[in-house]
């Protein structure tokens, strides 16, 4: 490490425990980013290190105790979610950004909405989507994963669930890109208020009328007896969608590109589709890819180190399923492996209310795409390039299959 980053070290915090490790660009992410974050397990890295990158933060780096920053809101709090921390502070989404007891009322509201019965009720909505997409990319014998299937399935689900047309899918699709990885066509702000300008309108609309559909249950909710104000409600409506979207996307891909390079697998959910929900699972401890942050609320002694109150720590959900201390065996894929742990929906209050409808819309992806293209390989020449940062991605997944399969 320079020394210039090295003398932002502040002084609670001992040289020991500093590592040079950029969230966004982690060692060797453009190869592999699970491996990126597992260099933070290697042999002599403290449980918990700091980093000077990205305005200086702590990193938990073992499962168990990115499972207790989680969770543990008495000692972590959950007011910033992102880093740099400057930006974070702007990211007002919800219910993201609330800690007990304001967070529960505002989160049962996609609770309810996101339950299994309530998604188990979408599921024909979702298998027409995704066998439409499918149908249409199967005769080309190619495709590119991401910008063909994966663009379109999540936002297509999110549009129906919340009754808006599929027209604006893209438009939507590209807003939560400028949030997630800014292209700099436009900034946070920009972003944000197109978003707002575009919903409150149906918001408004809405409201006071009744309708089954996700956002007209959310917007004539009341919380103790009060709406929520408008501000409030688009920052939920906000969280909601991109919760579900960039995440969905890029799970997906590190799915296929993992079948596209294990035909052994592959052909083991053909000739047992019975095993695919577990596979999703092992996949989710396998592939894990969300990162998020949490402020440290006050002075505290934690893991032989100090913090500080205003502190930043990243609790990392790649560190969590394949901590060797976690599961046995950890790098193997096994689709029959029983009792894994793993975080890669998060701990604790926020755990992610949308996990049953991604496990469901995976699940009826693997179903319909194996049953219509049964073994399709990475293009042969393709440049597979993986990015850091809150969710970790995959740039282009071009497949192939053969013809008239
Ligand atoms: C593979 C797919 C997904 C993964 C890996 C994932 C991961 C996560 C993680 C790790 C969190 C916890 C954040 C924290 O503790 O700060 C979270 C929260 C959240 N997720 Fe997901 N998610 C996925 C799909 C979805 C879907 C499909 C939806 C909704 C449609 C969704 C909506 C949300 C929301 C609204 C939150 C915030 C919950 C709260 O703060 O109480 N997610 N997700």
């Amino acid at each position: 490490m320079s020394e210039g980053l090295l003398a932002a070290r502040p002084a609670h915090v001992p040289e020991a425990r500093v590592v040079d490790f950029d969230f966004f660009d982690p060692p060797g992410v453009a190869r592999d980013f699970q491996d990126a974050w597992r260099t933070l397990q290697a042999p002599g890295v403290p449980d918990v290190v700091w980093t000077p990158r990205n305005g200086g933060h702590w990193i938990a780096t073992r499962g168990d105790l990115v499972e207790e920053v989680f969770a543990d809101y008495t000692t972590f709090s959950n007011r910033v979610v992102t880093i740099p921390k400057e930006r974070g502070e702007h990211y007002r989404m919800l219910p993201t950004t609330l800690d007990p007891p304001e967070h529960r009322p505002v989160r049962n509201l996609l609770n309810r909405n996101l339950s299994p019965a309530a998604v188990n009720r979408q599921a024909d909505m979702i298998r027409a989507i995704c066998v439409e997409l499918i149908e249409e990319v199967k005769p080309n014998g190619t495709c590119d994963l991401l910008a063909d299937f994966a663009a379109h399935f999540p936002i297509r689900v999110f549009m129906r669930m919340v009754d808006l047309p599929d027209a604006d899918a893209p438009m939507m699709k590209y807003w939560t890109d400028q949030i997630v990885h800014p292209d700099g066509s436009l900034s946070v702000e920009e972003t944000m208020r197109k978003f707002h300008e575009y919903l409150e309108p149906v918001v408004r609309a809405r409201r006071g009328q009744p309708g089954d559909d996700v956002l007209s249950d959310i917007v004539n909710a009341q919380i103790k007896g009060h709406e929520l104000s408008m501000e409030e409600m688009l920052n939920l409506l906000m969280q909601f969608m991109m919760g579900g979207l960039d995440t969905v996307f890029n799970f997906l891909a590190f799915t296929f590109l993992f079948l596209a390079r294990n035909p052994g697998h592959q052909q083991q959910l053909l000739d047992d589709p019975a095993l695919i929900p577990g596979a999703v699972n092992e996949l989710l401890r396998r592939y894990p890819l969300v990162s998020m942050a949490r402020e440290v609320r006050a002075d505290a002694e934690w893991q032989g180190v100090q913090l500080k109150q205003g502190d930043m720590i990243i609790c990392a959900s790649p560190l969590v399923g394949t901590d060797p201390r976690l599961n046995p065996d950890p790098l193997t894929v096994d689709f029959r492996r029983k009792g894994a742990r793993h975080a890669t929906f998060g701990k604790g209050n926020h755990i992610c209310p949308g996990a049953h409808l991604a496990q469901v819309e995976m699940r009826i992806t693997l179903t319909e795409w194996l049953s219509r293209i049964p073994h399709f390989d990475v293009a042969e020449g393709a440049k597979i390039t993986m990015r850091g940062g809150i969710v970790g991605s995959i740039e282009t997944l071009p497949l192939v299959w053969p013809a008239g399969c």
